[in-house]
């Protein structure tokens, strides 16, 4: 029997999961868990890169892999693991950052972002972040790592570092390929639909355990655009906000956009907005009451995170031997 290929991806729980989380990544995960051997994990080392508050980070860390659960990743069919519970991460992430170059790191879209916003603490891990994060994926020798699109140019670097890598030492790595859904791969906050969905503009941002009244007012509060057309249409150039709404329907409902215009033809935005919120409503409902449900049960949720730490550790140990070798570390 062919063996299967491999899936990876991570989250940083430094803020509570959102439908950006969800439509670009989770749910692409959620759809591929047959098909492939699939590696999910909490990120928790990339937080530290901007202060967290311990308990915070401790409370959303499980939140998050009790969201993983409730979304339908299987721990029976899914190596579910909190990053630092497997140390071959920080291990290889050193290793990594001597084959990365100042100057890529410097091109990150996200370094420069974050350095703007946290001016106080442009710490080294900051910058070095993409070491550790090819170090996450090059140690399981995925084949694709489900990503939003914001995390693109993170999975390009991955891949620049693995081919330097491989031309020095030989076939160390397999060459990874991001893999972004056709819709939901970048989703814009309801309130500012120039910027991208996230904890940080919290009135813009649906976040999955939210109440289904507080995000049903921010659907009907939602930006839609700022001409009179009052019309369902799907143009991101003049209309994003309603570009972004329809986008959000899309992924939820598996609907083209045609068939959402036809669907809401002369309804206007009144009918519209809070359509996609019923929606959004009723796709997180089962997931925030089956993921209330199990962080219930902690140690249900220890058992599943401590064997999913054992199996990545013995799949990333692999992989840390043959580079540790390659370069002339004498073995253990
Ligand atoms: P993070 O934690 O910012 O985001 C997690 C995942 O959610 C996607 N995402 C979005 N997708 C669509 N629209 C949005 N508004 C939106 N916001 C976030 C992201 O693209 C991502 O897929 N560096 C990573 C975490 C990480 C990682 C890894 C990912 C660490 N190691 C190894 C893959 C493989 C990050 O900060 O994602």
């Amino acid at each position: 029997m062919d063996e299967k290929k491999v899936m990876l991806s991570g989250i940083q729980p430094s803020g509570d999961l959102h439908l950006g989380n969800y439509l670009g990544a989770i749910k692409n995960w959620v759809e591929r868990t047959e098909e492939f051997d699939n590696y999910y994990f909490m990120a928790d080392m990339h937080t530290i890169t901007v202060r967290q508050t311990p308990a915070d980070l401790r409370r959303r860390t499980l939140e998050q892999l009790a969201l993983y659960i409730a979304c339908g990743l299987d721990p029976e069919k899914n190596t579910l693991f909190i990053q630092s519970h497997v140390p071959q991460h920080a291990e290889l992430g050193w290793v990594l950052q001597c084959y990365t170059m100042f100057g890529e790191l410097s091109r990150m879209t996200q370094f420069k972002d974050k350095s703007a916003k946290h001016q106080d603490n442009i710490n080294a891990g900051l910058f070095a972040y993409p070491s550790l994060m090819a170090a996450d994926i090059l140690l399981y020798q995925p084949d694709f790592i489900p990503v939003g699109e914001d995390q693109k140019q993170h999975c390009e670097l991955t891949r620049d570092i693995a081919q330097r890598f491989n031309h020095v030492y030989g076939d160390v790595f397999k060459i990874p390929e991001p893999y972004i859904p056709k819709t939901g791969a970048r989703v814009m906050s309801l309130n500012a639909p120039d910027s991208k969905m996230s904890k940080s503009i919290p009135e813009g941002c649906i976040f999955m355990m939210e109440k289904p009244e507080d995000i049903q007012r921010k659907f009907k509060r939602a930006i839609t655009d700022s001409d009179s057309e009052n019309c369902v249409r799907f143009d991101p150039a003049t209309k994003p906000g309603v570009a972004n709404l329809m986008s959000i329907y899309a992924a939820i409902t598996g609907k083209s956009y045609p068939e959402i215009e036809a669907e809401f033809a002369g309804c206007g935005y009144g009918k519209f907005k809070p359509a996609v919120g019923d929606a959004v409503v009723e796709c997180l409902r089962p997931i925030r009451e089956e993921a209330t449900r199990i962080l219930a049960d902690k140690a249900y949720l220890e058992n599943v995170y401590k064997t999913g730490a054992e199996k990545a550790s013995y799949v990333a140990n692999k992989t840390l031997r043959k580079v540790y070798k390659k370069i002339g570390f004498v073995a253990r």
